[in-house]
């Protein structure tokens, strides 16, 4: 078995709320509502086991996920949340050794579910127009692992696209329209394409760019993640809801008229 070491990266997960934490195991103590936590005496502890706060809360100690992992990013723009990009990794059809080309890393939790898929023998290139959005995007893939998986370019995309031979798109930009025409270039022939837009009124224009770029299999939707309080003789719904999201929109590349 495993035993925790100076360095290691857990959640700490209070279950009465739902809190977490993610801490590196260090010569510190964690300050929280719940009581203070010498993060020292986890050194030694197993997965899975309780630690107790000097409140007396008892947190688990469990191994981050991904997920865990995107969702306590530093952000500072809009991401593409758990439920869209799970349907888009399908849809995209990406595996270990898959080329994928990714426009507007932003926070970098696409790109980092992206990088997950295609590791080890595949590639993530990435592009990136804010420095600042860039270097956070950087600062928060370096912590999950996965950057040797993925090209990190910080460029405006509608002029610096590059290479050939990608397998998959992935585009979260303000007017995915205008970078259609470049992916459409660089996408294999019968590629997969995604895109996510907060408004109708941008998929409205995408799906019809992209149908004049050769895409075909156009589709357009909305995913609803509804949570359920299932506990014994008073199971519901939560009455808390996140409404909207974004729009997805997928497709298929066809070929490339010269
Ligand atoms: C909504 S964010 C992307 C979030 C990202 N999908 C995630 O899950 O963290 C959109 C990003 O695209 C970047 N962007 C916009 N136009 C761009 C372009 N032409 N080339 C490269 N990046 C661009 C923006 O600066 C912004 O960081």
């Amino acid at each position: 078995m495993m035993t925790l070491k100076l360095g290691d990266i857990v959640l700490l997960f209070y279950p009465e709320r739902k809190k977490s934490w993610l801490v590196k195991i260090e010569e510190r103590e964690l300050h929280t509502h719940l009581g203070k936590l010498d993060l020292k005496g986890l050194i030694g502890r197993e997965w899975g086991e309780a630690v107790t706060t000097q409140k007396g809360k008892r947190l688990f100690i469990l191994r981050p996920t991904l997920e865990d992992m995107i969702m306590k990013f530093e952000r500072r723009t809009q991401i593409v949340y758990p439920k869209d990009a799970g349907l888009i990794l399908i849809r995209l059809d990406i595996g270990n050794g898959s080329k994928v080309l990714e426009i507007g890393t932003g926070s970098g939790a696409m790109t980092a579910l992206l990088a997950r898929a295609v590791a080890p023998n595949g590639k993530v290139v990435t592009y990136e127009v804010r420095k600042d959005f860039y270097l956070m995007a950087r600062r928060n893939l370096e912590r999950t692992g996965l950057l040797p998986y993925i090209e990190m370019i910080n460029d405006d995309a509608k002029k610096a696209i590059k290479g050939s031979g990608y397998d998959a798109a992935m585009v979260d930009i303000g007017d995915p329209w205008d970078i259609v025409g470049k992916v459409a270039n660089v996408l294999k022939p019968s590629g997969t394409f995604a895109a996510v837009t907060p408004t109708m009124n941008q998929a409205e224009r995408l799906t019809n760019k992209l149908e004049e770029e050769g895409f075909t299999n156009i589709e357009c939707f909305e995913l609803m993640y509804r949570r359920i309080e299932a506990r014994l003789g008073k199971t519901r719904p939560s009455t808390q809801m996140v409404g909207h999201t974004a729009y997805v929109i997928t497709a298929r590349f066809t070929f490339k008229r010269s």
